[in-house]
């Protein structure tokens, strides 16, 4: 069985290594890494390596991937894939588990379904924008990086009675936006499921100001606007804020994850295992509700993932 990671890393990455290793060596199954996600599984070679227990010793509270991650233009071609298909056979992998996001299952199932290899996914992507799993790997990592962050910004802005617009991650959802802006009490949020709407803005803001606040958080997700575009049109509005930018980017991706990610990673890579050992295939493993499910690829990438309404409106709420 080969194992790799693909697309963003997300922390939790090697503790669903570690997890896919060791529940594979528990099941008398030999495993091997693919280094570099699909990279790896083109070329071959010195991109696999043999895995045993010692070899995912000690990272289970490390950020990153130890096998690394790539998004791979070549394995989008029809002939990138016959290669891989070709190193799959050469090296008897007989099923592939594959760590990542939308783009490592898109991959996946186009594979999966041209060359019948049988392809058991682990949900991780910091964006939490799969449909099938309560949670992906790395997005409470990531969420809680971003409030830290923010909790520092506050203390800044409020020393200097300021306005910062705050960009955090999100390739087309909000979901690190709305949770971080909870729990940090932002004034408001900018979302990509949500239009945007300048005059509201200036409102709330101004409604603020007001009301003696102090300072003022907007969070942004990048997939709505850029957080730098939203500022400059703001000023051109009013003065009447002192405005500061701060974009989070990646150091949202990186970090230690948190134990909620590590159990979560344990629990996924050994429910990929034994999914993939009765036969589950084309596929995503995920916990609902706390019951492990397993959802076909097809649904897990397509499927509209929707933003909590009842969390939007406990947001705007609290920001009075
Ligand atoms: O999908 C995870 C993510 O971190 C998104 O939030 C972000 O838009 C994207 O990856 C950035 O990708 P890259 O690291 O390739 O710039």
């Amino acid at each position: 069985m080969g194992v790799f990671t693909s697309g963003g890393d997300a922390p939790g990455m090697n503790a669903a290594i570690r997890a896919v290793v060791r529940g594979g060596i528990f099941y008398k199954i030999e495993v091997v890494g693919i280094l570099e996600g699909y990279t790896g599984l083109i070329n071959g070679r010195d991109y696999l390596k043999k895995m045993n227990s010692r070899d995912v010793s000690g990272i289970i509270n490390k950020g990153g991937t130890i096998l690394k991650s790539a998004r791979s233009e070549e394995f989008r071609t029809k002939e990138g894939r016959e290669k891989a298909y070709n190193v799959v056979k050469d090296n008897n992998l007989d099923a592939l588990i594959a760590i990542g996001g939308n783009g490592t299952f898109t991959g996946a199932h186009i594979f999966g379904t041209e060359y019948d290899v049988p392809v058991v996914g682990i949900p991780a992507t910091i964006d939490n924008d799969l449909i099938g799993c309560d949670y992906t790997l790395g997005y409470d990592t990531a969420t809680n990086t971003a409030v830290e962050a923010i909790d520092r910004i506050r203390d800044t802005a409020s020393s200097h009675n300021r306005l910062f617009f705050v960009e955090v991650m999100g390739r087309d959802k909000g979901f690190i936006a709305l949770r971080s802006s909870i729990a940090t009490g932002a004034e408001t949020i900018i979302v990509p499921e949500k239009n945007f709407e300048m005059d509201k803005l200036v409102q709330v803001l101004n409604y603020g100001k007001q009301n003696k606040k102090t300072s003022s958080i907007v969070i942004v997700a990048e997939g709505a606007a850029s957080a730098v575009k939203v500022a400059e049109d703001l000023q051109e509005i009013t003065d009447e804020f002192d405005v500061k930018v701060t974009i989070l980017g990646h150091l949202q991706r990186g970090g230690s994850p948190t134990c909620f990610d590590r159990i979560l990673a344990s629990r996924y890579g050994v429910l990929a295992v034994e999914g993939m050992m009765k036969g589950e295939r084309d596929a995503m493993v995920g916990l609902i509700n706390r019951k492990a499910r397993f959802t076909p690829f097809k649904t897990a990438i397509n499927g509209e993932r929707e933003i909590d309404e009842e969390l939007l409106r406990i947001d705007s709420i609290l920001a009075i």
